[in-house]
């Protein structure tokens, strides 16, 4: 009981010390982003002591936040919904219950939370995916894959390219009534990372005879060769993913080995050999002057490690890798981008790729958005600006695809 007390009084304590936290004067729904902002930033701080104590890893802690949040599959009036598998790659599947003459569109969603959480039965994507399939009358599927710190580097990438390849056959689009002429793939945040890499792999090779007609990208991570891009400089207390936990999370995607992550927070984490590769992500040419301007560009430091761990210099970690000739096989792009978020330059980043490529974009950038939006349209953690994307998102699907 004294424990107990002792612990509700720290967590108030803290919970007030972290009230004084500011954002910027243009967000909307101030006061509920300020509540959500330090109910996060106490949780980490928290979660950290506890790591620190020896009792339970962080991304334990937060991993299990995650499962409490999972939803059934639930089918209502309009849509029938089921968990199945793809490949072995566990998907969840939403079929329109109305009559349809001719075969439907159909999109597959890869969920995002840093490679480290999150699952397609969380009630944000939940609610997200149902939405999609009722309001485009379109099959959609959310896919799952393993998660880091479990599983490294290929395994999430290969997950998602499995039960896509197996999604596509023809028999299995026969099955579900597709058009395999009307098919995208979308994620948000590390799942939009997936999604762009799945994308480029599906475009170049020829062992696939169906090719995805749009792919829509959500506040997506690209990159993770330079750490200290514009974005990660104004977002280095961010709202709700800060630079340092970030950089924690998407090197766990990699490897366990915590000099990395010291390393990648210093922005000295690749090797030499990887110089060639910054042109792609060189953010003096590729941001709009408007991101860009009261920054100086710098080179970050190469070969003061030498990691070789696989990944590193991969476009299935940094699709934004990818040369000019594989980009023009890209089919036409949704990218929305968030002002108040670690990533935006990445996606910045990648409309300009694209565009100097000649593939067509869509680009929607939120001016007062955050990152992780999407996730909170369920109560208790409603934001409208959760609300706003997903509609932009939905629009763009219903005139594209
Ligand atoms: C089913 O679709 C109708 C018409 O679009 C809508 O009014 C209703 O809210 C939907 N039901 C659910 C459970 O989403
Ligand atoms: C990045 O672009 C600047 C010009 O804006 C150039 O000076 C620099 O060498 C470039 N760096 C790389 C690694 O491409
Ligand atoms: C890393 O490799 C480069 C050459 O590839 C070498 O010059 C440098 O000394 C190495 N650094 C370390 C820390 O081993
Ligand atoms: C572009 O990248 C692809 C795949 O990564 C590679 O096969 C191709 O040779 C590269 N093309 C050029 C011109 O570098």
């Amino acid at each position: 009981m004294g424990f107990k007390a002792l612990c509700l009084g720290l967590f108030c304590a803290l919970f007030a010390s972290h009230l004084y936290i500011s954002l910027p004067d243009d967000i909307e729904e101030y006061w509920k982003v300020v509540a959500l902002a330090t109910t996060a930033k106490t949780f980490t701080f928290m979660g950290m002591c506890i790591e620190h104590m020896g009792i339970i890893k962080y991304e334990e802690l937060v991993s299990m936040l995650f499962r409490l949040d999972e939803t059934q599959p639930v089918s209502d009036e309009n849509v029938t919904v089921m968990d199945t598998e793809f490949a072995g790659v566990p998907v969840r599947v939403y079929l329109p219950k109305r009559k349809s003459d001719a075969p439907r569109r159909a999109v597959i969603y890869i969920h995002g939370g840093a490679f480290c959480f999150g699952s397609f039965k969380n009630a944000g994507f939940d609610s997200l995916n149902r939405w999609t399939a009722n309001k485009l009358d379109s099959i959609v599927v959310g896919v799952d894959y393993r998660l880091a710190p479990q599983h490294h580097f290929p395994v999430q990438f290969e997950d998602c390219l499995a039960a896509v390849k197996f999604f596509l056959q023809d028999e299995i689009l026969e099955k579900y009534g597709v058009d395999p002429a009307r098919i995208c793939i979308s994620g948000d945040s590390s799942g939009a990372g997936l999604a762009t890499g799945v994308t480029q792999q599906v475009q170049t090779d020829t062992g696939f005879k169906h090719k995805i007609k749009i792919q829509a990208l959500l506040y997506p991570a690209l990159q993770i060769i330079d750490s200290y891009l514009p974005s990660h400089q104004e977002n280095e207390h961010g709202i709700i993913l800060p630079r340092d936990l970030a950089i924690k999370l998407v090197s766990l995607h990699l490897t366990k080995d915590e000099t990395f992550v010291e390393a990648m927070r210093r922005n000295e984490h690749m090797p030499q050999e990887s110089r060639h590769l910054f042109q792609f992500v060189n953010w003096s040419t590729l941001l709009p002057e408007k991101y860009r301007k009261g920054y100086v560009y710098t080179e970050p430091i190469l070969g003061k490690h030498n990691f070789s761990f696989p990944g590193l210099m991969d476009i299935r970690v940094s699709p934004l890798l990818a040369n000019d000739s594989l980009l023009q096989n890209l089919p036409p792009t949704y990218i929305l981008t968030c002002q108040y978020d670690i990533v935006r330059d990445d996606g910045l980043m990648y409309v300009s790729r694209l565009q100097n490529v000649g593939v067509q974009v869509t680009h929607d950038h939120i001016e007062n958005g955050i990152h992780a939006a999407l996730s909170f349209m369920t109560p208790p953690l409603y934001l409208h600006v959760g609300l706003r994307i997903r509609d932009m998102y939905i629009s763009w699907l219903d005139k594209n695809l």
